[in-house]
């Protein structure tokens, strides 16, 4: 009998079966055996490099498996049963012996093996959707901003935080589990295993964001809108459990069947008496101290799902500043403005307009890109006037630094965050109009014209936007003419 030591993952499987494979030993001649983690509070990476002890070192040739069992294999490796190594050797050695069944639902392995990739599959969902981050109010530096505690079926731990990782653009957090720990640091994800101490709680520090989670939780319920079936559909009753939340929603569904609620908000806010008042998007605004940075920017929650913040691009001595509406999903992956398609399309007009973008400032109403996910993708979403005032604060910089002859804003957005208020694009394009001691054109944005269904569409607006720039470059070169003949008449000695 061999003794197979491993981690307890994946990777460490995969090396070790392969060696195992090619040195032809039968899964009866195995003992998997799993190396044990040290007690808490030591940790140990869950992801480090497999070491295989009694099964000598060999050349290794790799296992041909077919796509849907490979899936079924790192899935299933992920069902927590202290058997799953020995079992799933046991796959790969019957594929092996060319024995296809194995990977069949009509096969008693086979059909195991599904189970527990189906098993792990619902699991990773589960936590993607009950997995809930509490802000931490106060703390300490190096800490994590938000923390969730989840106690996930099966060892999907490092699944979700990749899952977190890709979405949570730079907030720092920590997932907390009775079989590891998560944390992402703004930039790189770390993994740790470790056992749970008897009788051991998930700390006080989740202890205290809860209070703050409930707090809110109950403050966004809204009786009005109670559908209590959709609530279950959603939220399985035997979640409620494990949720900060779960302990409120039965007394909440109550209360609102019983109506103590009066009105289609929380307790609270439908007591209040009186009549609302409109308020200014720029006053709305919680007071913030003004960011050293770009970089640094927290004047809305914009740069929490970002990659980063976008500034401009050009010469800071430009005649004339473009401004777009947000960063798009390329943008904010490159940091750049208008590298994307829309900056493609744009590209065409500014050349069309007899201009070069290496004249041109190009920069955006809003820094960062704000989006939707949709599926695998980032879909963009128009940024609301409270973002639009929010980064102002940047493009009044930008435009008072620069001090251009034209500024151009591309689309409606552009447009707002210009005159610091909601307008019609349609009244303002067509003619120059002047703003703050400068010439300012409105024309459509590259991807409004990218939307339209037609080719002719498309050219027609991609025509007018080049209309609009060679305007702004007729304002330029005439500001540049007025300056010299003005220097000419009373030269500067
Ligand atoms: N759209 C914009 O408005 N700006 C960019 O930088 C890219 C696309």
């Amino acid at each position: 009998m061999h003794t197979v030591l491993i981690d307890d993952h994946f990777a460490a499987w995969r090396a070790a079966s392969l060696k195992a494979l090619n040195q032809g030993l039968t899964p009866e001649a195995i003992e998997w055996r799993v190396k044990q983690t040290p007690e808490s509070p030591q940790t140990q990476a869950l992801f480090d490099y497999s070491e295989v002890s009694d099964v000598a070192p060999s050349p290794t040739r790799g296992v041909q498996v077919s796509k849907e069992l490979a899936a079924l294999l790192r899935d299933a490796a992920l069902f927590r049963d202290p058997q799953r190594w020995a079992f799933l050797y046991k796959v790969l050695w019957r594929w092996q012996q060319d024995d296809r069944t194995v990977a069949s639902p009509a096969d008693a392995d086979g059909a195991r093996l599904n189970r527990m990739a189906k098993s792990v599959r619902r699991a990773q969902h589960d936590m993607i959707a009950y997995v809930r981050f509490r802000r931490q109010t106060a703390a300490a530096a190096h800490a994590p901003e938000y923390i969730a505690w989840y106690e996930p079926e099966h060892d999907v731990l490092g699944w979700a935080a990749e899952h977190f990782a890709q979405r949570m653009g730079r907030s720092t957090w920590m997932i907390a589990t009775p079989h590891g720990a998560a944390f992402w640091d703004g930039s790189q994800l770390h993994l740790e295993q470790r056992r749970a101490l008897p009788g051991e709680q998930h700390g006080k520090a989740v202890d205290d964001a809860e209070a703050l989670w409930l707090a809110y939780y109950r403050s966004t319920f809204n009786p009005a809108r109670l559908n209590e079936a959709a609530l279950e559909q959603h939220m399985p009753v035997r979640f409620w459990k494990g949720l900060p939340e779960g302990q409120l929603i039965p007394a909440m569904i109550s209360e609102a069947k019983s109506g103590a609620r009066r009105v289609a908000q929380a307790g609270g806010v439908g007591a209040l008496s009186g009549k609302s008042i409109p308020i200014e998007a720029e006053f709305a605004q919680p007071a913030r101290d003004p960011p050293s940075s770009l970089e640094s920017c927290r004047r809305c929650e914009l740069w929490r799902h970002a990659t980063q913040a976008v500034g401009s691009s050009g010469p800071r001595d430009a005649r004339i500043v473009l401004i777009g509406e947000q960063p798009g999903d390329q943008e904010d992956l490159a940091g750049q403005p208008f590298v994307g398609p829309a900056g493609q399309l744009l590209e065409v007009a500014i050349a069309r307009a007899g201009l070069s973008r290496t004249q041109l400032y190009l920069t955006n109403a809003v820094k960062h890109f704000k989006w939707e996910p949709r599926g695998k993708r980032r879909l963009h979403k128009t940024p609301g006037q409270q973002e639009i005032a929010a980064c102002g604060y940047w493009l009044e910089r930008e435009l008072l630094a620069v001090r251009p002859v034209v500024i151009v804003a591309l689309g409606a957005t552009a447009l707002n965050a210009l005159l610091q208020r909601k307008v019609s694009l349609r009244d303002y394009t067509g003619a120059p109009f002047e703003v703050a001691g400068a010439w300012a054109i409105a024309t459509w944005h590259p991807s409004f014209a990218l939307r339209q269904q037609s080719d002719a569409a498309r050219d027609k607006l991609l025509e007018e936007i080049s209309t609009a720039l060679m305007g702004a470059r007729r304002l330029a070169e005439e500001s540049v003419a007025s300056s010299a003949r003005t220097r000419h008449e009373y030269p500067e000695n």
